[in-house]
């Protein structure tokens, strides 16, 4: 599975690829040049399990220069970019990816992280984390960090378990991280998904998003720019009444089913869109997910009670149901920003990967308990002033009068 695909030309794009997501990554290269001369991680072998993108290519590049040695797999079997593996692979780093790998190939590639013996293990959405606590082997982990919100969620439960056993930084709660990464570049990329998946115009369209968390408002706010009129799908009381003052269209799925021309699930949950729900849709409705896992629309379902299906573009499943009504399904129901575009854009990379990259210092510096750990706010301040920085764009700082006011309680009316 190790790849060497098509060998020249495609490492060598793969190279361009990641010139251009450097160029486009700042605040992770000053760190990388900041850092460098000190080779902080010398020694460290580190596992990590992250979309193969060029954006991760930049933070194991990164990696590697401040000492580590690092073995990578893909954490979902659509996202990898082989152009990617390739180039990254020539550098003596050990990939175990390739774009549209079986269940298989996607669970021996976490295998070879667990064999390369890691003392720091990245993941994302947490299938390495449980698979390592699975295994129960001796492991020689000191610690680890989590990317996304679904991977946290479940890490989360381990501690509540009283079953972790290493500490883990949880990078998606950054404010540096979820802010940016699940709004911006998620609202982004998934709308470029659905675009290049079909190509159909989103101007005039109902588009109905389960879940108004980080990732639900990132996509419904990118949606309503397009022209789309959007429904939110919610559980949440709070979530729902933000949606609705923010002037979205809130409704129970079972009535919105029969509304949406696109439908975009974005919960961290299961069993979003099912048959009930199927059997209310019209004909040429659109399904994408953008929640971490292929759980949130019922695909297995959908193939059940549809008589036959077939990929009528790139990325997009037909199925017609007995009723001779239509679905179509983006990237199998598995991430559509990844499956079917690129991912985040590299810009907002920069915060999460930055995020990554210092928690890994700290995690080799600082002997933490085993447990889930927020990003130390030192780190999630100094990145976002990089950004700022970055972007050129200068803030005012408290003057000592503000400083004794805001910090006092004897000043009132
Ligand atoms: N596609 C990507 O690149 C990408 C990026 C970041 C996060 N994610 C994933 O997206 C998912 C959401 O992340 P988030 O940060 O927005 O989480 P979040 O916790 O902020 O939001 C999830 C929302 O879904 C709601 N929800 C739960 N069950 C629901 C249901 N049955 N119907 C309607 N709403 C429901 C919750 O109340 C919550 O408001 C996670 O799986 C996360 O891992 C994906």
């Amino acid at each position: 599975l190790k790849a060497g695909l098509n060998g020249e030309r495609l490492e060598q794009k793969g190279k361009r690829q990641l010139e251009w997501a450097e160029a486009h990554m700042p605040v992770l290269m000053l760190i990388r040049r900041e850092l460098e001369p000190e080779r902080p991680l010398a020694g460290l072998r580190i596992g990590a399990v992250l979309h193969v993108t060029k954006e991760t290519g930049v933070l194991v590049r990164t990696l590697k220069s401040l000492g580590a040695s690092v073995t990578l797999a893909g954490s979902n079997p659509l996202s990898t970019q082989d152009e990617i593996v390739a180039a990254l692979s020539q550098e003596g780093i050990h990939v175990f990816a390739r774009h549209a790998e079986t269940q298989e190939e996607y669970y021996s590639g976490l295998d070879a992280v667990i064999q390369s013996s890691p003392q720091i293990v990245m993941d994302d959405g947490a299938d390495l984390h449980a698979l390592i606590h699975a295994k129960k082997s001796e492991i020689s982990v000191i610690g680890g960090t989590e990317e996304t919100t679904t991977g946290v969620n479940r890490l989360r439960a381990m501690e509540r378990e009283g079953v972790l056993r290493y500490p883990v930084i949880a990078v998606n709660d950054a404010h540096t991280k979820h802010l940016f990464d699940n709004r911006y570049g998620t609202g982004q990329s998934t709308v470029d998904g659905i675009l290049r998946a079909t190509n159909l115009l989103l101007a005039g369209k109902t588009c109905v998003v389960a879940g108004y968390g980080w990732v639900g408002r990132g996509i419904a706010a990118r949606l309503r720019g397009m022209g789309a009129k959007v429904i939110v799908t919610e559980t949440n009381p709070v979530k729902a009444l933000e949606a609705a003052m923010e002037g979205f269209d809130v409704r129970r799925m079972e009535e919105a089913a029969a509304s949406g021309d696109i439908f975009v699930t974005a919960t961290g949950n299961r069993g979003i869109i099912r048959e009930e729900h199927f059997a209310l849709m019209k004909d040429g409705a659109v399904l994408a997910n953008s929640g971490h896992f292929d759980v949130e629309v019922d695909v297995k379902t959908l193939r059940g009670v549809s008589k036959g299906s077939r990929v009528i573009r790139e990325n997009l499943e037909e199925f017609t149901l007995m009723d001779g009504r239509r679905l179509y399904l983006i990237a199998e129901g598995r991430l559509a920003n990844l499956g079917a575009a690129e991912g985040h854009p590299s810009e907002v990379m920069d915060m999460s990967f930055s995020n990554q990259a210092l928690s890994v210092v700290h995690l080799k510096r600082f002997k933490m308990s085993p447990k889930v750990h927020s990003v130390p706010p030192e780190i999630d301040l100094r990145i976002a002033s990089l950004k700022l920085e970055a972007m050129g764009i200068k803030i005012d700082s408290m003057t000592e009068s503000q400083e004794e006011y805001t910090g006092s309680w004897e000043f009132g009316t």
